[in-house]
């Protein structure tokens, strides 16, 4: 292989490709916007963090982390007063920016605030940026800002495997070509969108006479557009366009303990006008929903024992190796404390807090 073509480095020790003691910082789904009625609390484990999920009279779900500033009670036994969360044990309550509002029998609450996370709503689910501020928008289709669109959840899944492995078989075209025996010639071709997102993308012609070739060939006109946009390394969104049909499916998934994966697949289609286009948009987001649950099942016994090691890189696997350069240029986050990898700067920031809180304890008392 021509190796000039990228730096193989990363791929043969890298630091965030199919690790499961980091992460790379981003959005992420937390939970199904249905799942999640006004005045529910919830506990959720995210990359080893615990966090609770609440939605208040405004209907705005909020994000804290998940033990209680004074004392270390789960705030997700705790109950929603209006937009506010409150503490089950000793009543101190949160606003939705982790502000104490409220502490019985003081005329003052003290100044202290609950940690609380950047969420964000949309395509039927609830999402969490894993840092501060957040860098980059949701995953989004691209050239479709703005524009209307119908959708439905898919499936939700969980696979013996790194969410990294599983979504590489998208752009592994030997794969494609030979082992799922889909008569699509692939050579796909990279472009960068930001520093968290790549796609890559081919024109290809739909050939083969099983039934379900057939079907395609007759949505997409035989020539078809194939696209992979990877967001933060765990989002994907396969799209299959071309002049008048497009259909994106959304893999979205997060890591559990020991490096396995759990996701949820979501289906979108641009929106059409009528009866007619409001049938045929229900028969893609079908298709849609039938090719991702085959893609899941397609290959999961030979995802559970993989041991990835591209030891013999060919041509073929360029694709794979780009992904993984561009994973490895990100921002890696420490699995449990979301504080950046050997970030100096960040672990000052948290001792400084640390003390404050501290001398803040030690004032309360010797008073
Ligand atoms: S532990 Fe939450 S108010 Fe005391």
């Amino acid at each position: 292989m021509n190796t000039n073509i990228d730096n193989l480095n990363s791929v043969r020790k890298p630091k965030i490709f199919n690790q499961s003691a980091s992460f790379v910082e981003g959005w992420y789904w937390v939970l199904l916007s249905q799942s999640l009625l006004v005045g529910d609390v919830k506990a959720v484990t995210i990359f080893g963090k615990d966090l609770v999920v609440y939605r208040g009279k405004d209907r705005r779900a909020v994000i804290l982390d998940a033990y209680c500033p004074h004392m270390g009670t789960s705030l997700a036994e705790g109950k929603i007063e209006g937009n506010e969360l409150r503490c089950v044990l000793h009543r101190w309550k949160f606003d939705a920016e982790g502000i104490c509002v409220d502490i019985p029998n003081l005329d003052e609450p003290v100044s202290l605030k609950a940690k609380t996370w950047p969420v964000a709503e949309q395509y039927g689910m609830i999402w969490v940026w894993t840092g501060e501020t957040p860098q980059q928008s949701l995953p989004f289709v691209l050239d479709w800002e703005n524009q209307d669109f119908d959708f439905s959840l898919g499936s939700q899944f969980s696979i013996d495997c790194h969410p990294h492995i599983l979504l590489l078989q998208t752009i592994d075209t030997q794969q494609i070509n030979l082992v799922n025996k889909l008569p699509l010639k692939m050579v796909l071709e990279k472009q960068e969108l930001n520093q968290n997102a790549i796609i890559f993308s081919t024109i290809t012609n739909i050939n083969g006479k099983s039934f379900w070739l057939s079907l395609y060939r007759r949505l997409f006109k035989n020539s078809l557009n194939y696209s992979v946009c990877y967001w933060y390394g765990t989002t994907s969104i396969v799209s299959f366009t071309n002049e008048s049909t497009q259909l994106h499916i959304i893999f979205t998934t997060r890591i559990l303990p020991g490096g396995k994966t759990e996701g949820q697949t979501l289906l979108m289609s641009k929106k059409r006008k009528g009866m007619l286009g409001k049938l045929i948009n229900k028969l893609m987001l079908w298709v849609g929903k039938t090719i991702s649950d085959r893609l899941l099942k397609t290959n999961d016994r030979i995802l559970q024992t993989i041991q990835f090691d591209l030891k013999t890189p060919l041509k073929a696997d360029l694709s794979i190796i780009q992904f993984i350069n561009h994973l490895e240029r990100q921002k890696p986050l420490t699995w449990e404390s979301w504080l950046l990898v050997r970030s100096r700067e960040r672990e000052e920031e948290v001792r400084e807090e640390r003390e404050k809180r501290e001398k803040w304890r030690d004032e309360l008392v010797n008073d």
